[in-house]
């Protein structure tokens, strides 16, 4: 029988302009409207956007490690304010820590660039997500009706949620920041 590992180590780092394509196939695998590298790019250069990418390193068959990348998040600070614009995990790589180490990663970094708060807007029917959120503190404060269109035409209605960062890391949170990039994005 075939058994998932946890990945034997998650690395971050920052989005740079070389990784968008990766980002953009990434994106591609979790949303039914994926963004191109030109979606990217441009969100990327907002003012306080960041983007963080998380690889795995995992043992090839010929004992060899390789990092493979495996999830993202994109996240923009506007005063005291961030956003979590999207995350994804590859489905190869989920339910294995990574999404919540990139969302205790960018709340980290939000906290340290002096946010208050976070908010993301999250399909209602989408679980996963709002277990993983929530489990960082995020709390339900609206809904944004038909918020989502799908390719079909059919919408959808999304939560937005709020996660209050003075409240300090959440309790699965260690401390530090692992991208080693605690500063506000210029
Ligand atoms: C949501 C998503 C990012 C989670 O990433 P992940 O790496 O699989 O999540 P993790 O393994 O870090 O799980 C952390 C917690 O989230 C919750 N969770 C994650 N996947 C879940 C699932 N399928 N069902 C229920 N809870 C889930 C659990 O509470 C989990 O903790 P546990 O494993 O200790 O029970 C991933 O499922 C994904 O990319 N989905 C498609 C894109 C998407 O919906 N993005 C969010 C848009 S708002």
């Amino acid at each position: 029988m075939l058994t998932l590992r946890r990945p034997a180590a998650i690395v971050l780092k920052p989005v740079g302009p070389f990784d968008l394509g990766r980002m953009a196939r990434l994106h591609r695998m979790c949303f039914e409207d994926g963004w191109s590298r030109t979606d990217l790019s441009q969100l990327l250069a907002m003012p306080g956007a960041f983007g963080l990418l998380a690889r795995c390193r995992e043992r090839s068959p010929f004992r060899v490690d390789t990092l493979r990348t495996a999830g993202f998040a994109l996240v923009r600070i506007v005063g005291e304010e961030s956003e979590l614009l999207s995350i994804g995990v590859a489905p190869a790589f989920r339910r294995r820590g990574v999404g919540r180490e990139l969302l205790r990663a960018c709340l980290e970094r939000c906290r340290r660039a002096g946010c208050t708060t976070m908010f993301l807007e999250v399909a209602v029917d989408n679980l996963a997500a709002q277990r993983l959120y929530e489990s960082h503190g995020f709390r339900r404060v609206g809904v944004r009706p038909d918020y989502y269109r799908h390719t079909d035409g059919s919408r959808s209605h999304a939560f937005t949620m709020r996660c209050d960062l003075a409240l300090g890391p959440s309790p699965t949170a260690d401390n530090g920041d692992p991208t080693g990039l605690s500063d506000r994005p210029s």
